[in-house]
């Protein structure tokens, strides 16, 4: 297992409870979470994820959704049977009424399909924090790093310019910050003198593929939920 700390740790402070992170509910293989993973590219995540649900869990994938109606990864819609769907920014001159209207759409697409969980995977879109408030403790994202160490897209570039000895990935409900939710799991994988940013985002890959859908079936079963 690969907690650094253990499960039923998210104790929220009494003050921050309208506005800090509401849990999804308490699923099972009966009655598993309904999820949405989003993703911008390749998506060998989101296979992973798909792979692992072959056997049945307490998750299960129901929408894929893209930025990018070109994202390789909306193929396994149909490999799977998963409905998969590409919502590109609409065309408009105001930037911030397209990144509203865009989550306004692909909100919409989440409530239709009784999304309970989004499960970010390689989506390369800053959400806003309006939509972040509206689903927080049910958005969840894995991060190629030890965080708080080498947030952002470098991560890699970042953890190798600092020739950092260790390395590995962040599995973190998502807050309004960039990379900075509350940490649900880390995995760590060693840096060598000679690794270049594919040699480590290969070996990270390797790593996430295996961890994030544990995380995620621990957090559907309700291991993280506070017994307080
Ligand atoms: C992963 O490395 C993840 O850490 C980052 O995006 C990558 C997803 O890659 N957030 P892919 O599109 O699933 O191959």
């Amino acid at each position: 297992m690969y907690f650094i700390t253990k499960p039923q740790t998210i104790k929220i402070p009494e003050k921050f409870v309208e506005r800090d992170y509401v849990l999804p509910r308490i699923a099972s293989v009966q009655n598993p979470l309904r999820v949405a993973v989003f993703i911008s590219g390749s998506g060998s995540g989101l296979n992973a994820m798909l792979e692992y649900q072959k056997t049945p869990r307490a998750y299960l994938i129901s929408l894929i959704l893209s930025d990018n109606e070109d994202a390789l990864g909306l193929n396994y819609g149909s490999k799977y049977g998963v409905k998969a769907t590409a919502i590109p920014l609409p065309h408009t001159q105001d930037k911030i009424h397209q990144r509203l209207s865009h989550e306004a759409m692909i909100d919409e697409e989440l409530v239709n399909s009784n999304i309970e969980l989004i499960v970010l995977n390689g989506y390369m879109r800053i959400i806003t924090p309006l939509f972040i408030n509206k689903w927080k403790g049910r958005i969840i994202n894995i991060h190629p790093s030890l965080l708080p160490k080498f947030p952002g897209i470098y991560a890699h570039r970042d953890a190798i310019n600092a020739k950092t000895n260790e390395s590995g990935c962040t599995v973190h409900l998502v807050d309004d910050g960039i990379d900075t939710g509350h940490i649900l799991a880390q995995k760590k994988v060693s840096v060598s003198p000679n690794e270049t940013i594919k040699t480590l985002q290969e070996k990270i890959k390797k790593i996430e593929h295996q961890l994030y859908p544990e995380i995620i079936n621990l957090l559907s079963t309700g291991q993280y939920h506070s017994k307080s």
